[in-house]
């Protein structure tokens, strides 16, 4: 990451703090996506490190599908979304994964793509890692191969990079 895109990013992103609860600080990328020089800069990013290595983004809900489906634009292939439980409407495959406190289900279409299929998984934060992790099962479950996850903000003091094993993990800005 050249120091100007992480600073570009770290720019563009507001710290809004107890949001959703208490003593969290979220991290609100809005003010990013509504800039067309610093979203297309983190979108010409990532075209740049997976041209031709990647068929298809699957992005997770809901800011995964906001970076997600850019990119997938300016790569040229599709995107698959990955969705809290019950909001697809085919036959899907779900994982089940740890919050912090209880847990939270994901699912993705069973028919999303084909075994073979490199996928590119993208979101705006990286904390525990749970979601991305359960995210990388899922396309595994499909026969799909984890070309690299991407994320706008790694959280790097909550292990989300342990999370996710060998796969590759790439975040525009760390904090
Ligand atoms: C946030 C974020 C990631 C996830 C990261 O989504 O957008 O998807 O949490 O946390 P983790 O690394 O600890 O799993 P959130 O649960 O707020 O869902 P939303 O985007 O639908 O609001």
């Amino acid at each position: 990451v050249t120091e100007s895109l992480a600073s570009l990013v770290a720019s563009r992103l507001r710290d809004i703090p107890d949001f959703p609860e208490r003593g969290v600080v979220f991290k609100d990328f809005t003010p990013l996506l509504a800039d067309h020089d610093a979203l297309a800069a983190v979108v010409e990013d990532v075209v740049a490190r997976f041209r031709g290595d990647v068929d298809v983004v699957v992005g997770i809900e809901a800011r995964g599908f906001m970076i997600g489906a850019a990119t997938a634009y300016a790569l040229g292939v599709g995107f698959v979304p990955v969705r809290k439980a019950g909001k697809l409407p085919a036959a899907t495959e779900s994982a089940n994964y740890a919050l912090e406190y209880g847990h939270a289900t994901i699912e993705i279409h069973s028919d999303a793509f084909t075994s073979g299929t490199r996928v590119l998984v993208m979101d705006d934060v990286l904390a525990t890692g749970g979601t991305a992790a359960a995210t990388c099962d899922l396309v595994e479950r499909l026969g799909g191969v984890v070309a690299g996850v991407d994320v706008v903000v790694e959280i790097a003091a909550l292990g989300g990079r342990e999370a996710l094993g060998a796969r590759p993990l790439h975040a525009l800005l760390q904090v």
